[in-house]
């Protein structure tokens, strides 16, 4: 029964937790194996202190039960070795390939490239994982060539700024890490994505503890056909990032994911968000573009939104097709909904997609719900057969 001086603020009671004095083997070893974890430190030290069998732990008066059972001896979750967990996350992998190939990884924190799916893992400590305390990028690979990987540095080197995330290395390191892991990779089409991290240490919500800034890239393959058929988009009720958030790509992409769902529950491809003035700003990992009808191409300007890489192709693209006389004008400014719901073309353009016609947001047709002859049409040879 707790006193009245501890019904708030319950002491810790004690339990006795008994350990066989002959310890199995795989117990042995995950002593040995956890000399680098604390968290595991701290609840097997009788363990590593070798001859102790009686153990007591600490438990809140709260607890209904004892976190283990003074009386049974068995562990229903393994203990395994580093081997068994590598064997096990190996066979993880195979049961569930999915759509997507990973065809290597790099990791500064184990400095090299593995092309073993198995041990593509990062430290559960990175201030990135548990934190979120990280930027990443993505670049497309086409027939084995990095497409825009300088627009992509840039970016990925401006994010880390923004996040206050030191570098590992130079630009240049970077830049041959990252050519280096698609050249092992032997990957004709797919992605490169790569992570900045202020790295391992603790788990404090300071990043003090972490001295090992990371860089993390891993190449993903992706057969699936160049696909140009027109999708339909809606308009998202989860709120756009901040601008200080938006325009950096950090890893917080909760609400770009929420959207993503959000889309999908609407049997469409994406949400677009409206910026906090109600003017259009962006797709959930892609930028929006319209062609008036007066055959302008008009973008959201980057300054609340990600400027996106893709983007910025089509804008010099745009201008070819300017002195082709296929377009009048191109144009980046604010664009209200009306304007862009009643423009003659509305396409998604990022790396993932490169550009993508919309027929329909929400339920207006967008022109004429056709992506035949048009300035998207041009975009697509131009990415292409670039
Ligand atoms: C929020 C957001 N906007 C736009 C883009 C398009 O950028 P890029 O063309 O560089 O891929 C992305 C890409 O992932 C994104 O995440």
């Amino acid at each position: 029964m707790a006193s009245s001086s501890t019904a708030f603020l319950p002491k810790p009671t004690w339990q006795h937790w008994r350990i066989p004095s002959s310890l199995p083997d795989h117990l042995h070893n995950s002593c040995l194996l956890s000399r680098n974890l604390s968290f595991w430190r701290l609840g097997f030290q009788c363990l590593q202190r070798g001859s102790i069998t009686e153990q007591m732990i600490v438990r809140s008066s709260h607890q209904a039960e004892a976190l283990v059972d003074s009386t049974a001896q068995t562990f229903d979750v393994p203990i395994l070795t580093c081997s068994e967990v590598i064997e096990r996350l190996r066979t993880n992998r195979e049961k569930h390939k999915g759509k997507q190939q990973f065809l290597a990884m790099y990791s500064s924190i184990f400095g090299g490239i593995t092309t073993d799916p198995a041990a593509m893992v990062i430290p559960m400590d990175d201030h990135m994982v548990h934190r979120g305390h990280g930027v990443f990028d993505t670049a497309a690979i086409m027939d084995g060539h990095l497409y825009e990987l300088d627009q992509h540095l840039d970016r990925i080197l401006r994010s880390a700024s923004m996040a206050k995330i030191n570098l590992p290395f130079d630009r240049e390191s970077i830049r041959r890490i990252l050519m280096q892991t698609v050249s092992a990779s032997k990957c004709q089409k797919g992605s490169l994505r790569y992570w900045l991290s202020v790295g391992p240490g603790d788990f404090q919500l300071s990043p003090s503890g972490c001295h090992q800034p990371a860089l993390y890239a891993i190449v993903i393959q992706d057969q699936s056909p160049f696909d140009s058929k027109g999708i339909k988009v809606v308009t998202s009720s989860v709120p756009i990032k901040h601008p200080q958030f938006a325009t950096m790509k950090s890893v917080n992409y909760l609400p770009n994911v929420l959207s993503k769902m959000e889309a999908e529950e609407n049997g469409a491809f994406a949400a677009i968000w409206l910026d906090y003035d109600g003017f259009i700003a962006e797709g959930p990992n892609m930028n929006v573009a319209f062609v008036t009808k007066d055959k302008e191409l008009l973008m959201p300007h980057f300054d609340k939104i990600l400027s996106g890489c893709t983007a910025k192709r089509v804008l010099t693209l745009a201008e070819v097709l300017v002195r082709e006389g296929k377009l009048h004008g191109v144009k980046m400014g604010n664009v209200t909904v009306e304007k862009g719901k009643k423009a003659d073309e509305m396409m998604l353009i990022g790396s993932g997609i490169l550009v993508r016609p919309v027929v329909q947001w929400d339920d207006q047709i967008i022109g004429n719900g056709e992506t035949f002859s048009t300035i998207y049409a041009s975009f697509k040879m131009k990415f292409i057969w670039k």
